[in-house]
C-alpha cells in the first residue's frame, strides 16, 4: 500500500466544503519572546474533533452502491461520533457505531445526537472490534476504519498538515498526540511541504511506560485509569 502527499491534499480538496478550518490560535500563557506557540482547534469541529477529516474523506469516496448500503465502525470516542456526523452530512441512512458493552451513556448519547445507531458488543473493546468486524462484513456495510489501516483515514486526518502549514508557514516544529493515524497523516503532509519541519509525538508517561514494557499489560493494570491529557473524552 503506498501513501505519499498526493493522498492528503486530494483528502484536502475532497473533505473541504465539509469541515471547519479551525482557528490556529497563539496561547498566551506559553511562549518566551524566542518561542511562540500555536494550537490547532480541531475542538471546534461541529463533532468536537479531528476524527471527521478521515472518516468524511472516507466516505466521500464510496460507491453510490456503497453509500446505499450503509456503514459502520467500531468506536466509542471522538470517531464514533464523527462517523455519525459525517454519515448525517452525506445523507448516508445506514450508519452504526459498534462500541463495547458497559459504555458510558453520554458517550452513546454523544454519537446518537447525529443519527447513527448504536449496536453494543462484547465485554472489552477488543473483543467489540472482533465481533464488530464480524458483523460489517456479515452485513455487507462499509467499514471506516479509526486510524491505522486505511489511507482514506489518515490521509484525511493529514488535511490538518496542509491547513496549519498555510496559516503559519513558520511553524518549525509539530507535535502530535498519538495513536498512530494523525501522526502518520500530518508528518507526510507537513514533511512534503517543508522537508526540514520537525513532528514530534506527545505521549502520555503510561503510554511511554506501555510502549518500553516487556510486560505492557502489567502496566495498564497498575494504572488502568490514570487520567490523560488527550485521552478521547
Ligand atoms: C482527541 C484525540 N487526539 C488524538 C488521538 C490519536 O489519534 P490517532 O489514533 O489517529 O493517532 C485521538 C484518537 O482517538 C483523539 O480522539
Amino acid at each position: 500500500m503506498t501513501f505519499d502527499f498526493n493522498e492528503v491534499r486530494a483528502a484536502y480538496e475532497r473533505i473541504r466544503p465539509y469541515v471547519r478550518k479551525t482557528l490556529l490560535e497563539e496561547s498566551f500563557y506559553l511562549g518566551d519572546g524566542e518561542r511562540r506557540y500555536f494550537f490547532k482547534l480541531e475542538s471546534l469541529q461541529r463533532a468536537k474533533s479531528f476524527k471527521i477529516r478521515g472518516a468524511l474523506n472516507k466516505m466521500l469516496t464510496l460507491t453510490a452502491e456503497e453509500a446505499a448500503r450503509g456503514v459502520a465502525t467500531v468506536s466509542s470516542g471522538n470517531h464514533g461520533s464523527s462517523v455519525s456526523y459525517a454519515a448525517s452530512l452525506l445523507g448516508i441512512q445506514n450508519a452504526k457505531v459498534i462500541v463495547p458493552e458497559g459504555t458510558p451513556q453520554s458517550k452513546i448519547d454523544r454519537i446518537r445526537y447525529f443519527g447513527a445507531e448504536v449496536l453494543q458488543m462484547g465485554k472489552s473493546y477488543d473483543e467489540a472490534h472482533r465481533l464488530g468486524l464480524d458483523y460489517i462484513r456479515r452485513h455487507g456495510l462499509t467499514y471506516i476504519d479509526a486510524y491505522y489501516d486505511d489511507p482514506k483515514s489518515y490521509g484525511g486526518q493529514g488535511t490538518i498538515g496542509i491547513e496549519l502549514l498555510e496559516q503559519n508557514p513558520d511553524i518549525d516544529t509539530i507535535v502530535v498526540p498519538i495513536g498512530g493515524g494523525l501522526i502518520t497523516g500530518i508528518a507526510v503532509a507537513a514533511k512534503a511541504l517543508k522537508p526540514d519541519i520537525r513532528i514530534a509525538e506527545l505521549l502520555t508517561r503510561l503510554q511511554m511506560e506501555f510502549e518500553r514494557s516487556r510486560e505492557p499489560w502489567e502496566v495498564l493494570t497498575r494504572a488502568p485509569n490514570e487520567p490523560a491529557i488527550q485521552l478521547a473524552l
